[in-house]
């Protein structure tokens, strides 16, 4: 059984995994009603919020996971990528604790942790491929095996959940976005064309700025000649694009490589629009693969995906010691 603690971002969350993929709890205290007022997350308001839950998610998540501290067998800890501040929090009480407890300590990589969210739905088959996409990160990245991560694709400038939060604040929307845009966009239809970035390049790369920008300029002309816009329909109409993009991509990259399984995770993995044109094009054009997309509650940031991948490391028995440090831009 394993404590797992993550901090690197705007949730505070502890949980209590059994065998990598059991959840015995998964407490996610979140800090956004604190953060909407500035159109974006604050890192101090942010450190300060994760100081305040973090001893409390502790105890809950024991409690609720109705285990005591003789019963785990290591700690682990988000130690990158995120905020420096947020992480510290995080990693200071996860070192405090295995310190205290004289319990293993373990450092998990958030991305590798969106990845092994995918490993509480059902056991992964190698290799595979995994979409991640989130509030900072796009990429394809190609797994061999546990614990291995090529990063094949990525995005050149913005990552698919800043487009949404920016586009989102163009709306006059609540930060994060993403969430309200989707349900706008399903009201709404694809009239404004936007452009499908990179689709046809010859690489598994992704840009969202070019969409952004065009969606700022359409919006802005509206604006300057007082023409009104639907915005159900340019809620739809950049949602089309976002995905048409992502899902041409994947799919390309999965006929590309040897792979069994398709993931799909992080934040944006939460989007109905993506989940649903993912299954689709898997369906006709792969269906010897299978796909995983984590539901709702662990598609977002949450400690029961970082216990998922903290498994492995035990089993690799990659244990840190007290002198491990957040790494605010840690790759894979
Ligand atoms: O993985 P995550 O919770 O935090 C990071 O590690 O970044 O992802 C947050 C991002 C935000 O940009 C948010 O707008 C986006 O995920 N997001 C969505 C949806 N739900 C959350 N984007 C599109 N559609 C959604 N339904
Ligand atoms: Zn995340």
């Amino acid at each position: 059984m394993i404590l797992a603690i993550e901090s690197s971002c705007d949730e505070t969350s502890v949980a209590v995994i059994e065998n990598g993929e059991k959840i015995l709890s998964n407490i996610v205290a979140s800090q956004i009603k604190s953060h909407k007022r500035f159109g974006g997350v604050v890192p101090e308001v942010a450190s300060r919020h994760h100081v305040e839950q973090i001893t409390f998610c502790i105890e809950e998540a024991l409690t609720e996971a109705n285990v005591c501290v003789e019963d785990l067998t290591a700690v682990a800890v988000t130690y990158g990528p995120g905020l420096v501040g947020a992480l510290l929090i995080g990693l200071s009480a996860a070192k405090a604790f295995a310190w205290a407890n004289n319990l293993p300590l373990l450092p998990i990589n958030h991305m590798a942790g969106h990845i092994y969210a995918a490993r509480l739905v059902q056991p992964l088959e190698f290799p595979l491929m995994a979409l991640l996409v989130s509030g900072g990160h796009t990429e394809l990245v190609y797994m061999a095996e546990n614990g291995s991560f090529e990063i094949i694709g990525e995005t050149r400038d913005d990552a698919a959940g800043e487009a949404y939060d920016k586009v989102g604040r163009v709306l006059g929307l609540n930060y994060p976005s993403g969430k309200e845009i989707d349900a706008l966009a399903h009201e709404g239809q694809d009239t404004y064309n936007f452009p499908r970035a990179m689709i046809k390049e010859d690489n598994f790369d992704f840009s969202f700025s070019g969409l952004k920008s065009a969606f700022i300029n359409l919006t802005h002309n509206a604006e300057q000649r007082d023409e009104q816009l639907d915005r159900n329909d340019l809620a739809a109409s950049f949602q089309a694009s976002v995905v048409e993009v992502l899902v041409t991509k994947t799919i390309k990259a999965c006929k590309a490589y040897p792979v069994k399984q398709l993931i799909v995770a992080g934040g944006v993995a939460a989007n109905k629009g993506l989940r649903e044109a993912m299954a689709t094009a898997i369906e006709n054009e792969l269906p010897e693969m299978t796909l995983i997309v984590p539901p709702l509650r662990l598609c977002g940031d949450n400690a029961a995906m970082i216990g998922a991948a903290a498994h492995i490391e035990l089993q690799k028995k990659h244990f840190a010691t007290m002198a491990l440090n957040a790494d605010p831009s840690l790759a894979f």
